[in-house]
């Protein structure tokens, strides 16, 4: 096949020399090298452990932590590079130290498997990447809440059907967005709290019957405690679904967002003005600018929501306890943390770039009878059952409709009394864009200075978490 066999941890048993495009194969570190630094950090705990627990002298304890240490600054400086045909992370750093430590290196691995190493490395991987994709939630947050503070009084149309529905602030509008990332937030934080047991101990899914001391390990990981069983330790990956699954819920928001910004900045709507520097044009229209990150983000969701569909397939009917298919956990899992991260680092970019356009958003809401449930509600208050108030507000819009006029407002005093002797002169303010928003200042309205307090209370539960 033209390349070296690579050396590999469990050769002994074998004669022949793995088939170079098998083992390339089946060879994960392109995938796992980056929980170098975890693999490392697993290995120094468990040596420092094997040392105290008398299964390796104090001084070879001694040598393989300070190996390690060396190989770990090494890497990190860029002077020992990860060698890619290596088996996995796990194998190169065992192989490093054997090469340099000789007997010494090859005492390490003493009650562990790499199946307990690597469901350890992912957990310590996990622990430290969660609270990155944290902040990236909470940047994302911030950015719509300085957007929000600026816009409690800018009055837009809410949707519902794609169809002109009330009257609402753009403020109250980021506010909700800010609501499900806030969730998404605790969400992960939800899944560290399950991550923080330590595997380390569970063998290669029974243990072992050197007198390992799993909760010292656990303790000097930063683990709350050692995992309970060992085999549940080596062979499920539900943490793997779990991430996998608020990585999608976050991006499937994102995604839902940004199609309200492309059909925001497109011409018919006008609501919002993306800067050039968030924006695209196209090699052959002129005249183009496009929110292609809008898009882009939009469409991340496919991917997200295919890992986590790709995890679950994987562990599906899967026989217990470890598989060589958990391998493939990683990569769909690091794709979806990756993906995320970085969207939420171009959404917050691109939505601080973003003008919005009150103008637009204010005139959208005059037309189009959003004041209709207003109108409704009006009457409701002087004593009509709703049912007979939906009514005549809904004769009222067919008025209008047939007259050619597409508000509430533009009928007379008169003409509405047709309809109910109980309108009044001051239907007509009740009935302005802003009255609509503001007398919705029910707890979780639209109203301006409830959303001035939606805001604090978001400020304020943005706290760091206990
Ligand atoms: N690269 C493997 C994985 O990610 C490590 C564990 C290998 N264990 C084994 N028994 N083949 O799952």
């Amino acid at each position: 096949m033209g390349r070296s066999e690579p050396s590999v941890l469990w050769a002994g048993r074998f004669t022949d020399k793995p088939d170079a495009e098998a083992f390339a194969f089946q060879a994960s570190i392109k995938v796992d090298k980056r929980l170098v630094f975890e693999d490392i950090e697993g290995s120094r705990a468990h040596a420092a452990m094997l040392g105290k627990q008398g299964i390796i002298s104090p001084e070879t304890a001694a040598a393989l932590d300070g190996e390690l240490s060396n190989i770990a600054a090494e890497i990190k400086s860029g002077k020992l590079c990860i060698d890619e045909t290596a088996e996995d992370i796990h194998s190169f750093i065992e192989g490093v130290l054997t090469s340099r430590l000789g007997d010494i290196g090859r005492s390490v691995h003493a009650g562990r498997s790499r199946n307990d190493q690597v469901a350890l490395d992912i957990r310590l991987y996990l622990k430290r990447r969660i609270p990155e994709i944290q902040s990236g939630i909470e940047s994302a947050v911030n950015t719509l809440l300085d957007i929000a503070e600026r816009h409690t009084e800018s009055i837009m149309p809410g949707y519902t059907h794609l169809q002109r529905a009330q009257c609402v602030t753009l403020g109250f509008y980021l506010c909700a967005w800010v609501c499900a990332l806030r969730r998404d937030k605790l969400r992960f934080a939800d899944a560290l709290v399950r991550l923080d047991e330590c595997p380390l101990g569970a063998g290669a899914l029974a243990g072992s019957s050197l007198p390992l001391d799993r909760e010292a390990v656990a303790a000097s990981l930063n683990f709350s405690a050692p995992t309970l069983n060992a085999m549940d330790s080596i062979a499920d990956r539900d943490f793997a679904l779990e991430l996998a699954s608020d990585c999608a819920i976050v991006q499937t928001h994102l995604s839902r967002f940004c199609e309200d910004i492309a059909i925001w900045s497109s011409e018919e709507f006008k609501f919002i003005d993306l800067s050039e520097a968030w924006s695209t044009g196209s090699s052959i229209m002129p005249q183009k600018k496009n929110p292609d990150y809008a898009e882009l983000i939009r469409g991340k969701a496919g991917r997200t929501t295919g890992n986590m569909v790709t995890l679950f397939t994987l562990l599906k009917g899967l026989p217990y306890a470890y598989n060589k298919d958990l391998q493939e956990d990683k990569e769909a899992l690091f794709d979806s943390m990756d993906t995320v991260e970085t969207c939420l680092r171009m959404f917050s970019g691109m939505m601080s770039g973003a003008r919005f356009n009150t103008e637009r958003m204010s005139a959208a809401s005059t037309g189009g009878f959003l004041e209709a449930t207003d109108a409704a509600e009006y009457l409701v208050r002087k004593g009509l059952p709703f049912r007979k108030a939906h009514e005549t507000a809904a004769l009222l819009v067919r008025d209008c409709i047939e007259a050619g006029q597409n508000s509430i407002l533009r009928r007379s005093l008169g003409e509405l009394k047709k309809r109910s002797p109980l309108f009044e002169e001051d239907i007509f303010a009740a009935l302005s864009p802003s009255s609509c928003a503001s007398a919705r200042s029910l707890l979780g309205g639209p109203a301006p200075e409830e959303v001035r307090r939606q805001i604090a209370v978001l400020r304020k539960s943005g706290q760091p978490l206990p």
